[in-house]
């Protein structure tokens, strides 16, 4: 097989958020998402493909209110640990949100500006209410102000994987949110 590591366990270097810790701050967003929808019917989740998969399946589970579930896949060009800023949508939603009660669901807010384009983008359909959930958020990297109504931690500026977030389109897998070893970037472009 092309590109299978021996064990990609041993290119983590630290566990950040261990499985544990996800999961009992899962339940507590599970909760506080609850409450504040009791009075809404029927709200979306709309989870950003394809870090935020994970987040997304553990969370829906975990919610007893009748909810629907949708995704959206958004491209920031570039590889590597840095984004060049420029965002696109490559996969749309199908049906109309026009009157309904929409849910983000991110996987983590760096410079904000994943987010700041499809709030926009979301925003001009007119649905009834717009809210942003993210799992992580790292608020030293913002380069630009988008309201997060939910956020599960704020982690410190390191680029992190796992539990759905990649490098370089691996480590999706891990169960923890970790830090790699500084040779797996080994041969990475320069910030721009
Ligand atoms: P933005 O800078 O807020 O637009 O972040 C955009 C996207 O970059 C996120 O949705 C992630 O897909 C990715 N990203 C940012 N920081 C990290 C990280 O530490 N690990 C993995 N992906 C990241
Ligand atoms: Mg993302």
């Amino acid at each position: 097989m092309v590109g299978v590591k021996a064990n990609l366990f041993d290119d983590v270097n630290d566990v950040l958020i261990d499985q544990e810790r996800l999961q009992e701050r899962i339940r507590e967003l599970a909760q506080q998402i609850e409450e504040d929808y009791s009075d809404v019917e029927n709200p979306l989740l709309l989870c950003v493909l394809k870090g935020a998969f994970i987040f997304l399946a553990d969370l829906t589970r975990l919610l007893e209110m009748p909810h629907e579930v949708d995704f959206m896949a958004i491209s920031s060009y570039g590889a590597g640990t840095t984004s060049s800023g420029a965002v696109r949508i490559v996969l749309d939603l199908k049906e109309d949100i026009a009157g309904r009660h929409i849910l983000i669901i991110e996987d983590i807010i760096d410079s904000g500006r994943t987010l700041d384009y499809m709030r926009r983008n979301l925003l001009a359909r007119s649905p009834a209410s717009l809210r942003i959930c993210t799992l992580l958020n790292k608020p030293s990297r913002r380069a630009v102000d988008v309201p997060v109504d939910y956020i599960g931690f704020d982690i410190p500026d390191e680029f992190v994987v796992g539990y759905g977030l990649d490098f370089d389109q691996i480590y999706r897998n891990f169960p923890f949110i970790a830090v790699l070893k500084p040779q797996v970037f080994a041969g990475e472009p320069e910030d721009e």
